[in-house]
Formats: structure tokens, sequence, C-alpha cells
């Protein structure tokens, strides 16, 4: 063989195993932005069956078909049929939230003796990383096997207010034990806030299914941050005992949606911080939701100290989404594993500053089972 066959041949071999390692699957176009960007969608399969579809714009899960007790397949997350839908905002539907997930008060924090002031779109607050926060952006996929996809977004020093530039990778895995594992990795070149999290709206029986008031839920949390009429926390961490939001043991989510607790008053319904009883600082339980004809079960474990749940109280039927479903008031939960709201400007809450050299890292998951 000649030097120049040999180094060909070389040559092959790399490119053939650099591929074969990244084992790179492509996604399907799923749109267009306005600007003219394609937009893709990925599939991720399981040995069991276990779909998933993520699209490039916003990270968003925009399908997850899971087994009822009867084996049959059904998608149990709000979304669109085509990216159409997510065109005129949505509010957030299986998106990437960040940078930060939740409401910062008055759209303003002091980090390092600087005060940065954040996108307001939320009346005087930001809410889920501000006018074009990370569910509203392209981002890159990097890595997908089939059963993984690793999503890669820059986001650039003073985007939409926040300082730094934050290099953010999640991957979403569909693992044979019939879960969806997210892990979120983050690095800046500057002092920053962060709190990422994925703002799925599941509903057990079915997406359009109706309403998710006969879920059981288990909420493994002693406390949470009651809000103000802004729903900003007021800094206080209130015991759940003897009120509706005791979740410790199954309770429907509509048994006590109704109370007159002024906290649920002031939520329209729950949308609250839940904060979990953890031990140690790996994947630990936070919620459990069953739902009794379909048999689906949903647990949440998480590395994140809380998380919110909300029961798509906004919500009013004026949204229609896959195959023309109408979308009314409380047709889905939301359990959002994150850092406190405000924490930026609540220094008793646990921090969200991320600083140059650190990485910034958790992961959630879902696991579906059947009862
Ligand atoms: C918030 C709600 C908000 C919803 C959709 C939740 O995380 O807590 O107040 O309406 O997201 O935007």
């Amino acid at each position: 063989m000649t030097p120049l066959n040999l180094t060909l041949l070389l040559g092959a071999f790399t490119i053939m195993t650099t591929n074969c390692s990244s084992n790179h699957v492509a996604g399907r176009e799923f749109g267009k932005t306005p600007s003219g960007e394609a937009v893709e969608l990925y599939a991720l399969k399981n040995a069991k069956g276990v779909e998933g579809d993520i699209s490039t714009y916003g990270g968003v899960l925009v399908a997850l078909k899971v087994p009822d007790h009867a084996g049959a397949l059904g998608d149990i997350v709000l979304g669109f049929d085509d990216f159409q839908g997510y065109q005129i905002p949505p509010p957030y539907f299986g998106a990437i939230v960040g940078r930060y997930g939740n409401r910062i008060a008055h759209a303003r924090f002091t980090l390092g003796g600087v005060e940065y002031n954040l996108a307001k779109n939320d009346g005087d607050n930001t809410l889920h990383g501000g006018k074009r926060g990370f569910d509203k952006v392209l981002w890159t996929a990097k890595n997908a096997t089939g059963h993984s996809l690793e999503l890669a977004y820059l986001s650039k020093d003073g985007e939409e207010g926040y300082p730094g530039n934050l290099s953010v990778t999640v991957t979403y895995t569909l693992t044979d034990n019939n879960e969806l594992k997210i892990d979120y990795s983050a690095t800046t070149d500057k002092d920053t806030v962060v709190n990422l999290t994925n703002h799925s709206y599941f509903n057990l029986a079915g997406q359009g299914e109706g309403d998710i008031l006969g879920h059981e839920l288990i909420l493994n949390a002693d406390r949470y941050t009651p809000v103000d009429k802004g729903l900003i926390p007021t800094g206080e961490l209130r015991s759940v005992a003897g009120t509706p939001f005791d979740f410790r043991q199954p309770h429907a989510i509509g048994e006590r949606i109704g109370s007159s607790d002024e906290q649920i008053a002031l939520g329209g319904g729950y949308d609250h911080n839940f904060i979990l009883n953890r031990t140690g600082d790996g994947l630990s339980l936070a919620a459990r939701v069953t739902e009794a004809k379909s048999g689906r079960a949903l647990e949440v474990f998480t590395t994140e100290p809380a998380i919110q749940f909300y029961t798509g109280n906004f919500l009013d039927g004026t949204i229609r989404g896959k195959g023309g479903k109408v979308y009314g008031r409380r047709s889905a939960f939301c359990l959002e594993t994150q850092h406190y709201p405000d924490s930026p400007n609540q220094p008793s809450f646990p921090s969200t500053v991320l600083k140059p050299g650190a990485v910034y890292r958790t992961t959630t998951v879902y696991r579906f089972s059947t009862t």
C-alpha cells in the first residue's frame, strides 16, 4: 500500500469512527422561524415503544406518548401538531425555561453591587426569562442518538438584561425504564443567576381529555413559599400542615382547589413553589401523580430544592392544540423543578448565583408507569 492510500484509508476510518461514536440521528423539519431559520423535530424512542418529540425551537417537548394500563400509548403533554402553533406564543407548553424560571420581582436584582434591569413581561415583574426567554430561541441539536438529544444555546451577555455569556446544554434522554431524564448544565463568563426548568403541561388521561382535577397527587414537601398578589414569594416558608397545600398524603388535585384559603385565591388555584423534603444532593422524589381511568402514574425525581405546582389556571379554552383539542382551564398540570422564584432578591433562599469557573448542573427525571 502506498503512503497516499494509507493516508486515505486512515482518513476514511477516522470519519467512520467519528460518525459511529456520535451516531447522530437526523431530525425532521418542523417549520421555519419568521426569519427563515429551519426548526427541527427530533424523535426519541425507547425499547418499550415510549416516544418523545423535541423541537429545536425552545427545546420544546412537543409530544410524549406513554402506555396506559392496557398498554395503549397516549400523548400526555399539551402542544401543537405543527410549528405554526408555537409562533403565537403559547404559555410555555413543553418548553425549556430560562435564564431564570418563574418570577423576579420588579424585573431587577443586584449582584456584586451592580443593579441589573430585566425585561418586564408580567406586569412589573419578569417571568420565565423575559420577553424572549429560552422557550423562544433556536437551540442547536448537538448529539441525537434516537434515545437522547443534546441541545445547546449560548445566551449572550445582556440578553433580556442578564449579565454574562451563559453557555447552556440541555440533554433529554428516554430510558428503557420509561423515564424521561433531563440534564441541564451551564457555565458563565461573569457572575449571573440561573434557574432552568421544563414547562411541560401534563394530563395523564391524554392531552385534551378534560381537566386534571381528578388526578391524585403526592408532593414530598412540608413547606411552601406563599406569594403576594403579583405571585412573588413573600419570603415566608410556610408549613403545609392543615392547609390545601398539604399533599404529603395523596389528594385529588381538585379536592381543595376551590377552598377559601387566601393563597389559593391569589394563585387562582395552585401556582406555588413547594420546598422539597430532601436528603443529600442526588435525585430525590418530589411528586407522584396518578390518574385512575388510564392507570397512568408519573413520578418526578430531581436534584433541585423545589417544585412549582401549577394547575393551568390561566388556560381558558381559547387554545386549540394537537388534534384540534380545546385546552380548557385546568386541563393540565405542571411540575416545574426549580430554585425558588425571586431568589436573586431574597438572600434567605438557596442561591441561584453562578460564577465563572463553576458549572451549573441539575437533573430531573419523569418516570412513567401504570397503577
Ligand atoms: C407560573 C404561572 C404562569 C405559568 C405559565 C408557571 O410557572 O407559575 O404563574 O402563568 O407558568 O406562564
